[in-house]
């Protein structure tokens, strides 16, 4: 005979979390004051015009621009922008004409989401995370980004370590624009690389 649990309907997803949230409280653990920072970082702090500084930053500045490239970590530092600890690398990916860079995390949602935000919904959906690896011109070209047939597509996969963001190109009618008004451009689906600008 089945037990009876199984016939249940999941409770909604605010019971769900209500009930984590006592439980953590009965131990001594404060998951509202959690929540509440948490809610703050995400709304406040981990915003994509983090990154739309950063990519304004390295195109108007090459010396930055190469620091960039070569230690995101330390060069966004340079712009007061930190990543948590276990977030060891940066990885700025740069498009050129030639190759186009996109980013997926395969195995669940990863992004530098201190630096570019946190994910889209559709950058957890099992769909893009497995097919953007397979079929990724397709798949581009589905999200509205028809990419020239000689342009090479290079699919980053994120780890836990290590994070990603693309540094697109510059548009051209953007030259001599101020950084603010560069940075007012910059989307984060274009730092995940599923857009240009
Ligand atoms: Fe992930």
């Amino acid at each position: 005979m089945a037990d009876r649990h199984d016939e249940q309907a999941p409770a909604p997803v605010e019971k769900r979390a209500a009930a984590l949230e006592a439980a953590f409280e009965a131990r001594g653990m404060k998951a509202a004051d959690f929540i509440d920072d948490h809610a703050r970082l995400v709304t406040e702090e981990w915003v994509p015009r983090n990154g739309a500084r950063v990519v304004a930053r390295a195109w108007t500045d090459p010396a930055f621009r190469q620091r960039l490239l070569a230690n995101g970590r330390d060069a966004v530092a340079e712009l007061g922008l930190t990543l948590p600890p276990h977030h060891r690398h940066l990885v700025v990916l740069e498009n050129t004409e030639a190759v186009h860079n996109v980013i997926v995390c395969t195995q669940c949602s990863c992004t530098a989401y201190s630096i570019i935000g946190l994910p889209p919904d559709w950058y957890k959906d099992f769909e893009y995370r497995a097919r953007v690896v397979r079929e990724s011109r397709t798949v581009l070209r589905e999200m509205g980004l028809d990419l020239p047939a000689d342009t090479e597509i290079r699919v980053w996969d994120t780890s836990a370590d290590t994070r990603y963001m693309v540094l697109p190109q510059q548009p051209p009618r953007t030259r001599g624009w101020s950084e603010d008004q560069l940075a007012d451009i910059v989307t984060k689906d274009a730092m995940i690389g599923v857009a240009r600008l």
